[in-house]
């Protein structure tokens, strides 16, 4: 699952004490474990090699250059949603060849950049863009390889946040599947256009693989209806979603997954159709803790209340979607280390509110959590923290966002620095470095 485990009574990420990382960066600071995302990757990857898909990270996920240049050396291709994001790709030395584009308010310059950069695949997310995309096609004289983004109409079950279900009629996302086979048709005649196929993303995470296989067959239903009248489709991307271990052995493992997936497509794949994959959290969410403080204990109401230094500002994800996150001390007492994420059988916990500093009422990380009894100043640690983490940080309350780690065995590096109160204020300031104020 990952490499923060506790031993000699404090956790550790592969060779390195947390203790050792939160002294010399302080906190919050997040820290990646290499090896689990790599060891997720390739994990991943050998899931579905049969059919040689190409997995592009969903930078959403995780962006920060030097973890896409990790996964990029495996082979990775990135699955970008902004220029932003094509940005890291480039900087992280990622092949436009392995690259994509989603998003369904792409900017012409957006558009105009993807397509100057000729990179793999862009996934269309209406008639409009079509048009708007045919039309930067000719002013740059590239032919760009697209796709368009069907809404499949598939429901996850209730283990998936409403606010994170992305393939459900009436949705922001995509084309209805009931008129994406004209539009494909209107992209096959225009000759400044290479369409190629189709993308689904349906939500995240999504813990039924049936869940897959359900839009997969409309998919390819799809598929073969246009097939039959001469179009040739060589391009399937399934998106993302697959789940991450919050707690322990709650998610279905890759294989699941590709046991309903891979016998769908070794059809398409056998005729030289690729399959691309675009996953993020189930690669890089058990590869990232946030490393906190406890500030201060205090009472309110029957509530116990730890506030830390880490709030919605560094993690939104509690905030936002009332997201499980495990956490626990980094040295919690001896009859407190825990041998899994289900800490249900141990005795002597105490019930905590764990709360951030910001000045929201919503700022809070964990209610009713059971705890081992904390101590002002002792740090503390938010697990499954490495997908939508830092990417979903920002500056409310003018909060300085945190520093980023890398453990590769016993190597430590800042791979960010932590924000200062001077790039705070940096881009308020003009050319001449004034602020006018006066
Ligand atoms: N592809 C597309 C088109 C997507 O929209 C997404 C995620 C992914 C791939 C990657 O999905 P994953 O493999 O990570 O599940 N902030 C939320 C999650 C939002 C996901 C948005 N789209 C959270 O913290 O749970």
């Amino acid at each position: 699952m990952d490499e923060f485990t506790y031993r000699d009574g404090s956790l550790w990420c592969e060779g390195v004490p947390l203790t050792s990382v939160a002294d010399r960066y302080g906190t919050p600071t997040y820290v990646y474990s290499a090896s689990t995302l790599i060891d997720h990757y390739r994990r991943f990857a050998k899931a579905f090699d049969s059919i040689s898909p190409l997995v592009c990270f969903s930078a959403k996920a995780l962006s920060n250059i030097h973890l896409l240049r990790l996964l990029g050396r495996e082979g990775a291709g990135i699955d970008a949603v902004s220029g932003g994001e094509l940005h890291r790709a480039m900087v992280a030395g990622i092949d436009p060849e392995r690259t994509v584009l989603a998003g369904v308010g792409k900017s012409s310059d957006e558009l105009r950049e993807a397509v100057r950069r000729n990179i793999r695949c862009i996934n269309v997310e209406s008639e409009a863009e079509v048009e708007l995309l045919s039309r930067i096609a000719r002013e740059e004289g590239v032919r760009p390889r697209l796709a368009i983004r069907v809404n499949p109409d598939v429901a996850p079950d209730q283990r998936t946040p409403a606010r994170t279900t992305t393939g459900t009629r009436g949705g922001k996302f995509g084309v209805d599947i009931e008129r994406a086979a004209a539009l494909f048709e209107r992209a096959a005649a225009d000759e400044a256009l290479r369409i190629e196929g189709f993308h689904i993303h349906l939500g995240s995470p999504i813990f039924d693989p049936q869940v897959y296989a359900v839009a997969m067959d409309r998919l390819l239903a799809l598929v073969a209806r246009l097939e039959a009248v001469g179009h040739r489709i060589t391009t399937l991307n399934l998106g993302g979603g697959f789940p991450a271990e919050y707690i322990d052995r709650t998610a279905p493992s890759w294989d699941d997954f590709a046991e309903v997936i891979v016998h769908r497509l070794t059809g398409f794949t056998r005729q030289g159709g690729q399959v691309i994959f675009e996953p993020g959290r189930t690669i890089a969410a058990n590869a990232g803790i946030l490393l906190s403080t406890v500030r201060y204990l205090k009472q309110a109401g029957d509530q116990q209340l730890a506030v830390i230094d880490a709030g919605m500002t560094h993690i939104a994800r509690a905030a936002m979607y009332d997201s499980y996150h495990f956490m626990w001390p980094v040295q919690p007492p001896a009859e407190a280390i825990p041998s899994s994420r289900d800490v249900s059988g141990l005795d002597g916990l105490t019930t905590y509110d764990v709360v951030g500093p910001i000045c929201e009422s919503s700022d809070y990380l964990a209610r009713g959590r059971s705890l081992p009894v904390l101590k002002a100043g002792a740090h503390f640690a938010i697990f499954t923290a490495g997908a939508y983490g830092m990417t979903m940080t920002s500056n409310y309350n003018s909060q300085l966002r945190p520093a980023e780690v890398l453990v590769h065995g016993d190597q430590v590096s800042l791979i960010r620095r932590r924000e200062t109160y001077a790039d705070l204020v940096g881009l308020e300031l003009l050319d001449d470095g004034s602020d006018q104020g006066d």
